[in-house]
Parts: C-alpha cells; sequence; structure tokens
C-alpha cells in the first residue's frame, strides 16, 4: 500500500513527509500551474524532498514529442522522477518505448478498466485512474477501481493501480479495501485521514490530569 501526495506545493510536500509515511508525489500541468513556479525547477526540489516516485507530466501529444520530452526529463531530473503519459495511443506507444528503455511510467488520465488494461499491457509502471471526475458525472468512481482490480486477479500483472482524483478520506479506505496499490491525495486528505475529535478530546484530558501529576510533583 503507497501513500502519494497529489501537488506541487513543497510547503505542503515537507509537512507530510515529515509524518514519515509518504511514499511519492504526482503532479500535472494544472498542478504546476497552481505552484506558480517553473517546471523542472520545483520537480528537482519535490524530488529531494520525498525519495519515492514523483510523477512529472509529458505535455506533448504526438509520440515522438513524448518520448523527447520523457528523455529530457530523465536526463535533467533527480533518477526518482517518473513520466506521467496521458492515455491516448499515442501515450501507449511512448509507454511502450519508455518501458523497453527501463524508464518508469504513470499512465493517466484513465477513465475505463479497458483503457488501464492497455496501459498494463504497453508496460505501464502505475495506472492512474481518476475517481473524483467520475463520480462528479453522477456515476461512481469506486466501481472503476472495483473493475479494475477484479481484471488484474485473473492475470500476473505487475503495474500498479495508483487510484487518483481523490476527494474524501472514504475514497482512500474503499480503494484500500478493493486492493489497489497506491492513492494519490491533496494534503487535506492526509490531514483529514489522521483527524478524529474523540483523539483530541482524550488528548486533552491525559494533559490536563498529567498536569496535575507533575504539579503534585508525582511525575
Ligand atoms: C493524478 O495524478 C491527478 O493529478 C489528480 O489526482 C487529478 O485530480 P483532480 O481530479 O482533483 O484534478
Amino acid at each position: 500500500m503507497e501513500f502519494f501526495l497529489d501537488t506541487a506545493d513543497v510547503d505542503e510536500i515537507r509537512e507530510i513527509a515529515a509524518w514519515g509515511i509518504l511514499d511519492g508525489v504526482t503532479t500535472n500541468p494544472s498542478l504546476i500551474k497552481k505552484s506558480g513556479r517553473d517546471f523542472k525547477e520545483v520537480v528537482r526540489e519535490i524530488a529531494g524532498i520525498c525519495s519515492g516516485p514523483i510523477s512529472a507530466e509529458v505535455t506533448a501529444m504526438d509520440t515522438n514529442g513524448m518520448l523527447e520530452q520523457a528523455r529530457q526529463l530523465k536526463s535533467d531530473l533527480p533518477n526518482n522522477v517518473i513520466i506521467k503519459i496521458p492515455c491516448t495511443p499515442e501515450g501507449l506507444a511512448a509507454t511502450k518505448v519508455l518501458t523497453q528503455e527501463g524508464v518508469d511510467t504513470n499512465v493517466t488520465l484513465i477513465f475505463s478498466a479497458s483503457q488501464a488494461l492497455m496501459a498494463a499491457k504497453a508496460g505501464a509502471t502505475y495506472v492512474s485512474p481518476f475517481i473524483g471526475r467520475i463520480d462528479d458525472t453522477g456515476h461512481d468512481g469506486m466501481n472503476l477501481i472495483a473493475e479494475i482490480m477484479e481484471t488484474w486477479a485473473q492475470y500476473d500483472i505487475s503495474t500498479k493501480v495508483l487510484a487518483a482524483s481523490i476527494r474524501h478520506p472514504t475514497h482512500v479506505l474503499q480503494c484500500m479495501q478493493l486492493g489497489a496499490h497506491t492513492a494519490t491525495m491533496p494534503a487535506k486528505i492526509f490531514r483529514q485521514l489522521m483527524k478524529h475529535p474523540l483523539t483530541d478530546k482524550g488528548l486533552e484530558g491525559f494533559m490536563r490530569d498529567w498536569a496535575e501529576v507533575e504539579a503534585a510533583g508525582k511525575a
């Protein structure tokens, strides 16, 4: 089970990395735009904070353009940077070549089990089904995770299923219950996963009582 952060905000990455349970980071062109920073500069900094796989996305639409960008990213950025590729026929061809070259990939914008299967067949290291964006259309994104995991169970597929576009903590739990290998989520969801009012209340009581133990010189 892997937990990734879905952000290009280095302060958030530092905060969650300090918890000791961060396995990787995913970025995309929109998250890079939100950071307001230079693409390679921010990905380089992220790769220095988290040693796990850091997804950097290609923006070319044709296979040769994708390959050129991917190779450039691999040569300019730290080793833990992996290449995020859109799930298109051109992306599939680029994934196949990069896999042959030993480059790890994350095939993104997956909305059907058949797309996930095609990306796995091309050798993708990760496939990223987008749950929340399916929920947004009035369908249940979790059905896609279930369908993919059911398909995976029939074969010896090494491609990891990376649940993406996660909107709330229950999404994370349900994905893990279905056996998804990885979930990528915003920092807000990491915080929500840890938060419980009874933990806060219980701790408050313990601290209050302990202060009295100390005041009585019995600590
Ligand atoms: C995954 O890698 C994507 O960056 C991300 O999960 C998209 O999520 P969104 O639908 O919240 O934009």
